[in-house]
């Protein structure tokens, strides 16, 4: 290879949008300069450009085509946070494997996702694109979307190659404003930001995206000591990393580096394979070789490790797409059923007075009510990837379909997600006067969540509270569904309606999916993977925090808290309701104590005490309440979530060992240090029962 050949293939470029390329790419793929395109999509499209490279380049290195399909291509799932709210990684496997399947019959091999950052702030948009605020947690749906994706074998028909980002502690973004610099601990990058990408990297990821934010004063895109002791050196990753958009030139504006020839050394130096968008790496790599700035070893490396990844995905052997496939692969009905089901099994239940709910099919008439009710491009969330709106079943849809033929369905907007018209109020006092029980969708639409839409309040946008308020007014049952890419403050609506349903945004078949739980085909299982704040200025508000030496009393003023809130989030880490009651007793140890390197199998009853078949989430906490560092006062080890007919009883068991109980300790050594660990199984993170073992020296 020509060295222009080689710094080609370290080139992503940006497509002309609606999947269409530049002219200018057959350009520099005839000559060798571009060896990856993103938004490129559409299998004839993408047959045409890698024709250019296949027929018309020298060496005939096809393009790889890369696209953001985060929770699915065409067939929408629900968001990554409300899918983690499944507590069922199997479930994101399966949701992964058909955006995978869609995909790849569009012509594209590569998606940048999963996205596996920790969110602790959910003023950041972004945590909409995650599994939430825990490590253990974040890990298990990271290596199940990365299996969903890329299968035992990404060169597989249906399979596309996977891209863990970013790489890493972006969501540790200052004040929760998108793309802002992180100040983070190495014992809190190995422990909270580092565990779902060493699973993603354990379970076969291809490629990682190094990310915009700084990370204690270096870029993500320009550092050593992520990119390459701890992902190379350490955790022998052997894929290649894409930088995100403009990321290598944006070191520019860091103030790490002077102008682009600088970004350019920097980020090669550090370990960015592939650069997307900017052209530093192309256009200065002559230069900086001839001056010594950078090596040809660092350039083979980048090239081979990329070169490796295009042969692992059998691009060589399979350059092109099957055209005629492409239009039987799109929203097959397996995948729509399944889009249904995981939706279903997303949503949680956050309150139920009085058995509000499951409402009765033969209900008279029922209000439906709100901006949400009937919109269809909310639901898809942010990266809808082609997600179509005309393909989205509204909630009003799913009511309508599963109400008896008598059952009268009225509908009113009542006012508009933001602004501040409250000039269709009248018209939704007006239905729920009229109806039996009166169900108001609110919440935030897609543009308010995800990349760049960070908030600087988590309340209701617009007029939609004060709505709320107005059908309460009416005296009529109001169930509030929130349809949403983050956690909302909505203290007022949890002190006040009887019923509310968390159903995020539930993708394609959101509105049947709400409608199934609204109306007990569907007995709501999910729990929460992140803590509702109280308001705003409790953030950042999350249930693994440490101890402090003056831990929250209600009875002393110098301890840590707000003397104008009580200290607990609204909702807590793992928290959800079900139609049935559970309960989880007679937890017991396999041993009273265990040496370093030992196990210990912890095991507890579950017992379905309702009248209705439903799942419960077992989850497992650990502390190690004295130890050389101070530790999390409690810490997600294990989960399951079971299926259990009313009064079956079963018991759960879960196994702890080194990788659970130990910590990163001050000489950054992982240890597990001897001493008392108590073990705490709960339905959540706030109500626990507990147990304690030994760890002994050996
Ligand atoms: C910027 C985003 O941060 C990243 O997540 C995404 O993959 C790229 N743009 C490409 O669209």
């Amino acid at each position: 290879m020509t060295l222009e050949e080689k710094l080609g293939q370290l080139q992503q470029l940006d497509g002309e949008g609606n999947g269409n390329f530049r002219p200018e790419h057959l350009d520099l793929i005839r000559k060798g300069l571009l060896g990856s395109t993103l938004n490129v999509r559409g299998a004839q499209r993408t047959n045409q450009v890698q024709r250019v490279a296949i027929t018309e380049s020298r060496l005939k290195i096809p393009v790889l085509f890369g696209f953001d399909v985060i929770h699915g291509y065409r067939t929408i799932f629900p968001i990554p946070l409300g899918e983690a709210s499944s507590f069922d990684p199997s479930l994101a496997e399966r949701s992964a494997a058909v955006a995978a399947q869609e995909a790849n019959n569009v012509g594209l091999r590569w998606t940048f996702a999963p996205m596996v950052d920790i969110a602790r702030d959910p003023r950041w948009g972004r945590i909409t694109e995650g599994a939430g605020e825990d490590p253990f947690l974040g890990a298990a749906f990271a290596r199940a979307r990365v299996r969903g994706f890329q299968g035992d074998d990404y060169g597989a028909p249906d399979k596309v190659l996977a891209c863990a980002k970013h790489w890493v502690a972006y969501g540790a973004a200052e004040g929760g404003r998108d793309y802002n610099t992180t100040d983070v601990s190495e014992n809190t990058l190995r422990e909270i930001y580092f565990p779902p990408f060493k699973a993603a990297v354990d379970a076969g990821v291809g490629t990682l995206m190094s990310s915009f934010n700084a990370i204690n004063g270096v870029p993500a895109s320009a550092n050593t000591f992520t990119l390459t002791k701890v992902l190379r050196d350490e955790w022998k990753f052997d894929g290649f990393v894409v930088s995100d958009y403009t990321a290598v030139k944006e070191l520019i504006n860091h103030g790490v580096a002077g102008n682009e020839e600088e970004a350019a050394t920097a980020s090669l130096n550090a370990g960015v394979d592939m650069e997307m968008v900017s052209r530093s790496f192309n256009q200065f790599g002559p230069k900086l070789l001839q001056e010594k700035k950078i090596t040809h070893a660092t350039i083979d490396e980048a090239v081979r490790r990329i070169l490796r990844i295009k042969f692992r995905l059998g691009l060589f052997d399979r350059p092109y797409t099957d055209e005629p496939r492409e239009a039987n692969a799109l929203l097959r009905p397996e995948s729509i059923r399944l889009a249904r089901e995981v939706a279903g099994r997303s949503m949680v239940l956050l309150k139920n007075d009085r058995e509000t709910l499951p409402l009765n099919k033969t209900l008279g008439s029922i209000a439906v009510i709100g901006p949400l009710a009937d919109d269809r491009r909310a639901p898809l969330g942010w990266w809808a990837g082609d997600g179509k709106d005309e393909n989205t079943v509204t909630p009003l849809t799913g009511i309508k379909a599963k109400v008896s033929p008598q059952t009268r369905v009225l509908y009113a907007k009542g006012c508009e997600v933001k602004g501040d018209s409250t000039d269709g109020f009248q018209q939704a006092i007006d239905i729920a006067k009229t109806s039996d029980v009166a169900v108001v969708f609110v919440g935030e639409l897609a543009e308010m969540v995800g990349e760049a839409a960070s908030r600087s309040s988590l309340d209701l946008p617009g007029k939609q509270m004060d709505l709320v308020q107005a059908i309460h007014a009416t005296g009529k049952p109001t169930i509030v569904v929130l349809v949403n890419g983050r956690p909302l403050s909505i203290g007022w609506i949890v002190n006040n309606s009887p019923a509310i349903l968390e159903s995020w945004m539930g993708g394609t078949e959101s509105g049947n999916a709400i409608a199934d739980i609204l109306f007990g085909d569907v007995n709501p299982g999910a729990k929460l993977p992140v803590s509702f704040p109280r308001t705003v200025g409790q953030i950042p508000i999350y249930y693994n925090h440490m101890n402090t030496g003056r831990p929250p009393d209600a009875g002393n003023r110098y301890n840590s808290k707000y003397f104008d809130l009580p200290w607990t989030p609204l909702f807590p880490f793992g928290f959800g309701l079900s139609y049935t009651t559970f309960k989880i007793s007679n937890l017991q140890l396999s041993a009273p104590r265990i040496g370093v390197n030992g196990k210990v199998t912890v095991s507890v009853e579950v017992e379905n005490t309702g009248r209705r078949a439903g799942d419960e989430v077992v989850q497992l906490y650990i502390r190690d309440p004295v130890a050389s560092m101070t530790r999390p006062v409690k810490e997600l080890k294990g989960f399951q979530r079971v299926s259990l007919q009313p009064g079956e009883k079963r018991r759960v068991e879960f196994v702890l060992g080194p990788e659970h109980l130990g910590f990163w300790n001050r000489e950054m050594r992982y240890v597990v240090e001897p001493g008392e660990f108590r073990v705490m199984v709960g339905a959540s993170s706030a109500e626990t029962t507990e147990a304690k073992f030994d760890v002994t020296a050996n």
